[in-house]
């Protein structure tokens, strides 16, 4: 874990704040037995209504440890680390969100920091809402130097419903503006979502304000358009804006065009207060608030002479277009993706290189190098830039570290980084974002109902204007992935066919049938569906249902390790009984003269890891698991993985067997214990960080190639191809190489996962056979 260069001080640093309830008492225990440290420590300060922000900093911080840093009197400072306790990092953090500490630390462990030395001989008792309550010398009352500086090492798991709000900068809160929302003028362009122009409006703490548009710029818009979800700014037509001001100043009649209550708002100007103005952001804020502006202290109309309401357009990224045609015009970046994010716009970020995908390690990430990957994707500014692997972990290479962008940038590829191999970062650093993304109203059209909890129940789907329920005849996870996207809560658990142990009180007519998604869309309307609902079975009983989870596994096969260990083996008959029994030979075996003879095999080991951030359980209870007593085992997943030996034109010519799989934790990455194992009827899954292996010579890894030509193959291998378990992503389930056969002797080529190469050369890729030497890169 050790990397270079790591006494450099952070600009940017994971930034957690909250807001401090105003009131509660202080228990200060009076008379109190335990020796008092000297110097005797003085009452806390008083608790304040504002927001005390706490952030990790330093190197090697995780996103779970470092270097405490305060904010107080609009500075950051740190904590020295005399009287320091696991009871003051308890406290801490809590505060970053964590449900509790595992340790702290001491003598600048994560470097020293700068600036104000905050609090010394902090003495918390471990229950306190926040530091601030806990005793100490009083604020910036120290006589530590930065080589004391504390530190704590959270456990890592958050509290749930806790908000990072790493959103904004330090100086952000100053100017307590919160949100941002455009108000449209023309009435017709209110139905159509999103909303890409309009007035601008601003939510701070009294109430919604307009912002004086004197000396308004592009690059304000842009900020502006980057909080909404859209990537671009566009030019507004001031004209149209300017006749509608005169207007309403001359008190002539309406315009021709009709205006919406905000543009009514918009002419009846003497009513809007410009408690914002001379707003001058740079372009590469990823808030309003980051901004230089000024606030007005009157409701002072005269505050905006000669001007009027800033109003701003915006274009959206290709996902959330009306207009197909632009939708064309408009390519995102082919060398950028997001993967194993619950949400649209969230995920791992990944980078193309010689036609192989990879990583970005998280040193120095920050908002402004999240907002270029999210602007390029057609999202609009971050919303978070996540370390430490938090949206799960990816496989392959790893190629760019310390990126440094400045927030103008087309692409992550025309920032300053540094390029890094997986020698000098581990995956368990990759760095993720959450971008911003336009409000489409999605959620609206669709509701869970009945469901034990707000993840769960059946779906109600709104069809014209009356609600009612899904006929579940071929709903699946993939169906069901759509709903739970849909609906915000990340992925589908199960897709649930049969409701009517919920809640049934109130179940609804059914108004939507024969559902076919892929398993992209955004929302179920976008998903194929009959035109008259026809639905065999009750609706009652058989209404589609969903669980939805926040987090779900992904599994992963090992590529390189199929390539490494395969190897072809004739075995004799006679040592293959509990193989035919358990049907892991093909067909013709059965016309074989047992015992005589032999099988020829494919061989090779497998070895499937979880990156998820959930672990894998198979889906049946393991009331229903069955007993192979050949092999001694139980098998929890009828089917668990496919084997497939592939020709040119996709035709299988062989296949492995499909049943004789039993999961557990064989090994786990340093820091992880395993949990799962297969023996005595234990506990069958695999643990998030954490492989199961399948060595090449147990029985049954292998496929069954007696019948084979030599010739050129593709090799697939398949994991949870059913989608029987919910996973973050199935585009990474399949795991192919090119295979040369000359009768004798067998070569495996370009083993890969299903999504780890560019489309170029996965076309390249499948057209194989004939061209040995087309390796990638
Ligand atoms: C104004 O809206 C009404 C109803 O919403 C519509 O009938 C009318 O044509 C609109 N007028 C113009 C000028 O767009
Ligand atoms: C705003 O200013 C006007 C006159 O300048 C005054 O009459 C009014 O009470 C003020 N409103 C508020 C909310 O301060
Ligand atoms: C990174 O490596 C590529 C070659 O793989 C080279 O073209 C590029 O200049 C290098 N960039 C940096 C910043 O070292
Ligand atoms: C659901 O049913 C109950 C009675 O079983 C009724 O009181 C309630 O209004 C119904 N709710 C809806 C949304 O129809
Ligand atoms: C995959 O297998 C190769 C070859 O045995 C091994 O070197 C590598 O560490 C494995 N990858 C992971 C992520 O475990
Ligand atoms: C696929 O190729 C095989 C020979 O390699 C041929 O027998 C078969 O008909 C082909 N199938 C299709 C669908 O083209």
């Amino acid at each position: 874990m050790e990397k270079s260069r790591r006494q450099q001080r952070l600009a940017f640093i994971l930034l957690f704040g909250l807001w401090l309830p105003c009131c509660f008492t202080q228990t200060t225990p009076s008379n109190s037995a335990t020796p008092t440290p000297t110097p005797s420590p003085s009452p806390s300060p008083q608790p304040r209504t504002e927001k005390l922000k706490v952030r990790l900093a330093g190197y090697p911080r995780k996103h779970n440890e470092g270097r405490i840093e305060l904010f107080y009197k609009g500075e950051w400072g740190t904590i020295c680390d005399d009287d320091f306790s696991l009871a003051n990092a308890n406290v801490l953090c809590r505060q970053l969100g964590f449900v509790s500490a595992t340790g702290w630390t001491h003598s600048a462990k994560y470097g020293k920091g700068q600036g104000k030395i905050w609090l010394d001989n902090v003495l918390c008792g471990g229950g306190e809402k926040s530091i601030e309550l806990c005793k100490s010398r009083g604020w910036g009352n120290s006589d530590c130097t930065h080589d004391e500086d504390a530190g704590v090492v959270c456990k890592d798991e958050r509290i749930p419903g806790f908000v990072d709000s790493n959103v904004i900068d330090a100086h952000v809160d100053e100017n307590k503006i919160e949100e941002v929302r455009l108000r449209p003028v023309v009435a017709m362009a209110k139905k159509k979502l999103p909303i890409t122009e309009g007035v601008v409006e601003v939510k701070y703490k009294d109430g919604w304000a307009q912002i004086c548009d004197i000396g308004w710029t592009i690059k304000n818009t842009r900020v502006v358009c980057g909080m909404l979800g859209f990537p671009h700014e566009r030019k507004v037509n001031k004209n149209f804006y300017k006749r509608l001001k005169k207007r309403a100043a001359e008190k002539l009649p309406r315009p021709k065009v009709n205006v919406s209550a905000g543009g009514r708002l918009y002419l009846e100007r003497q009513k809007n207060y410009f408690h914002i103005h001379s707003v001058a952001c740079l372009g590469t804020e990823v808030h309003l608030a980051a901004c230089p502006l000024e606030f007005s202290k009157a409701n002072a109309t005269s505050a905006c002479t000669g001007g009027m309401p800033a109003v701003v357009s915006c274009m959206p990224g290709p996902l959330f277009m009306q207009n197909s045609g632009l939708k064309k015009k408009l390519k995102i970046s082919s060398n950028v993706r997001l993967k194993g994010g619950s949400r649209v716009g969230e995920g791992r970020v990944e980078v193309l290189k010689d036609n192989e995908w990879g990583t970005v390690c998280d040193d120095r990430w920050n908002l402004q190098s999240a907002s270029v990957v999210c602007r390029e994707l057609g999202f609009g500014s971050a919303k978070e830039a996540l370390t430490g692997g938090r949206l799960g972990q990816g496989m392959g290479p790893i190629y760019m570290n310390e990126v440094k962008c400045v927030g103008q940038e087309r692409s992550i590829w025309n920032c300053p980084f540094k390029n890094i191999t997986s020698e000098d970062c581990h995956h368990m650093e990759d760095a993720a974002v959450r971008c911003n993304i336009p409000y489409m109203g999605l959620e609206n059209t669709i509701r869970i109902v009945g469901g034990r909890s707000s993840y769960e129940g059946r779906v109600e789907v709104q069809v014209g204007s009356k609600w009612g329920t899904v006929c579940s005849t071929g709903w699946t996870t993939k169906e069901a992935m759509v709903v739970c996207r849909q609906l915000g809560l990340g992925y589908s658990m199960h897709a649930v066919t049969e409701t009517w142990y919920w809640d049934s009180s109130n179940v609804t007519e059914m108004v939507m049938s024969g559902v076919k998604c892929t398993g992209s869309e955004m929302s179920l309307s976008q998903c194929q569906h009959h035109k008259t609902v026809s639905c065999q079975k009750a609706a009652a009983k058989f209404a589609a249902g969903v669980i939805c989870s926040e987090t779900a596994s992904d599994l992963v096969l090992n590529a390189s390790l199929v390539q490494q260990t395969v190897y072809i083996e004739d075995r004799p008959l006679h040592m293959l009984y509990c193989a035919a029994e358990e049907d892991c030979l093909s067909k013709s075996a059965a016309k074989a003269n047992w015992p005589y003879g032999h099988r020829r095999l494919l061989r090779f080991s497998s070895q499937i890891h979880n990156i998820g951030r959930a672990d894998f359980k198979p889906k049946a209870g393991r009331h229903s698991w069955v007993w192979h007593a050949c092999h001694g085992h139980y098998h929890s997943m009828d089917i668990f993985t496919h084997y497939d030996l592939l020709n040119a034109n996709g035709t299988k010519v062989a296949e492995g067997h499909k049943a004789s799989f039993c999961l557990e934790d064989t090994d786990c990455q340093e820091g992880v214990s395993k949990r799962y194992e297969c023996a005595n009827f234990g506990d069958q899954g695999i643990t998030v960080g954490c492989w199961d292996l399948y060595r090449h010579d147990i029985d049954c890894q292998w496929i069954d190639i007696t019948d084979v030509k030599p010739g050129n193959y593709i090799l697939q291998i398949v994991i949870n191809p059913n989608y029987e378990v919910a996973e973050s992503d199935f585009t990474n389930n399949a795991m192919k190489c090119n295979c040369k056969y000359d009768g004798h002797r067998i070569w495996l080529h370009n083993c890969h996962i299903g999504d780890a190469f560019s489309e170029e050369a996965e076309r390249r890729f499948e057209k194989y056979p004939g061209q040995l030497n087309n390796r990638i890169s």
